[in-house]
């Protein structure tokens, strides 16, 4: 069983395939071709076995680049070394590079993808949930400078996403947890049958029920195909997908990228913003309870980090490169599966709900 869920990008459109590993023939376009998989530490011996035999089946001929896991991968030095294993593997500018593992991976090979030779086709088989839901999909890629994270980057789509449900078998829990807060997130956004599903059958969702998956990722990646198809380079629309990130991102940058992971600073932010829009925008406070019971059925945090006071947050939302001229804009909802983005709020109220929330 798969689902192919294909992003509407004129001639540089592309499918993503949810499922299983795919047939040969979803990969017949490598036939001839070199290509370089890049994978990291963990996943490499996990799938780059499986992976490199596909693509050689496929009529590919590859070679295998493993960087160490983790988010310090996602640096130029990496990025300089793979340049130098697409250079040892003779990589013109007809050969292609595919992604085996999570954003991390994803991000970095994409750069590296879409900035040899001045870009050469990327393929993406992302192996965590957050990858398959968000960051596979739309063609951000980049890297992390000691100032900052994705400060240098480039838009590069991919031309074919796998997204091979069975790998998430190994995901350690607090990752896939990580990646289910984003999932809640186009729920919310988007889609209220999308929450009511999840809200339905959070424990087989913990769980991780295989078919009840594949509907869920995939009505996730046509959520965001069809916001990044509108708004490809985010001048408006995209800015959606930053529901309960504003907080998010202040958590991540209080608590220094360490001991929080993104999907659990974005499940407190969430709460923040639900609570928050039933506060300024008429979001029933009834379905901000939901939200945050959710989140907490999938195993995830609903409280900001002991100590971090409203100061604080303030001014990391305000020093945010989302912000606009000093003020922080929040994503809000007016009901499930509705938002506006660019919101300002009076700050009392921010800071009210905020202290509630401590
Ligand atoms: N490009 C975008 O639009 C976008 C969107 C969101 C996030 N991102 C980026 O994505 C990155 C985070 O992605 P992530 O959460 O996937 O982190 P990650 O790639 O670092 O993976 C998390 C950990 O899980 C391991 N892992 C991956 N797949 C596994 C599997 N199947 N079994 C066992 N272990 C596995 C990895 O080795 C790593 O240790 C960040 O760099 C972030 O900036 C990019
Ligand atoms: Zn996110």
């Amino acid at each position: 069983m798969s689902t192919t869920v294909t992003v509407g990008l004129g001639s540089r459109s592309y499918p993503i395939r949810v499922g299983g590993w795919p047939e040969v023939e979803f990969l017949a376009l490598l036939k001839g071709r070199r290509g370089l998989i890049v994978t990291d530490s963990t996943v490499g011996p996990l799938y780059g076995a499986r992976c490199e035999a596909t693509l050689r089946e496929a009529g590919a001929s590859v070679v295998r680049a493993t960087v160490p896991a983790g988010e310090s991968s996602k640096s130029m030095q990496q990025a300089m070394a793979l340049y130098g294993s697409a250079l040892d593997a003779g990589l013109d500018r007809k050969s292609f590079i595919l992604a085996l593992g999570g954003g991390m991976v994803g991000d970095l090979a994409g750069f590296v993808a879409a900035t040899y030779l001045r870009g050469v086709e990327f393929l993406q088989v992302p192996t965590t949930l957050l990858a398959m839901v968000d960051s596979s999909v739309g063609g951000k890629t980049a890297v992390n400078l000691p100032q900052g994270k994705n400060l240098v980057g480039v838009f590069h789509q991919p031309s074919r996403v796998v997204a091979d449900l069975s790998t998430l078998a190994t995901l350690p829990a607090r990752e896939y947890a990580s990646g289910l807060a984003e999932v809640v997130k186009y729920g919310v956004i988007k889609d209220a049958r999308l929450f009511e599903v999840l809200d339905a059958s959070a424990d087989k969702v913990v769980a991780r029920d295989a078919g009840l998956l594949e509907s869920i990722v995939a009505t996730c990646c046509e959520i965001k195909a069809g916001v990044v198809a509108r708004d490809e380079r985010e001048t408006g629309e995209r800015a959606i997908l930053n529901f309960g990130h504003t907080l998010g991102h202040a958590i991540e940058k209080l608590t220094e990228y360490s001991g929080w992971f993104h999907g659990e600073a974005v499940s407190v932010g969430m709460v923040f913003a639900a609570r928050l829009s039933s506060e300024v925008r008429g979001f029933p406070a009834a379905d901000a309870v939901r939200v945050e019971r959710l989140l907490e059925r999938l195993s995830l945090p609903v409280r900001p980090p002991a100590g971090l006071g409203w100061r604080a947050v303030r001014q990391a939302m305000t020093a945010d490169k989302k912000t606009e001229q000093g003020i922080p804009r929040f994503v809000l909802s007016d009901r499930m599966g509705s938002v506006s983005y660019g919101c300002v709020v009076d700050e009392a109220a921010a800071q009210r709900v905020f202290d509630a929330m401590v």
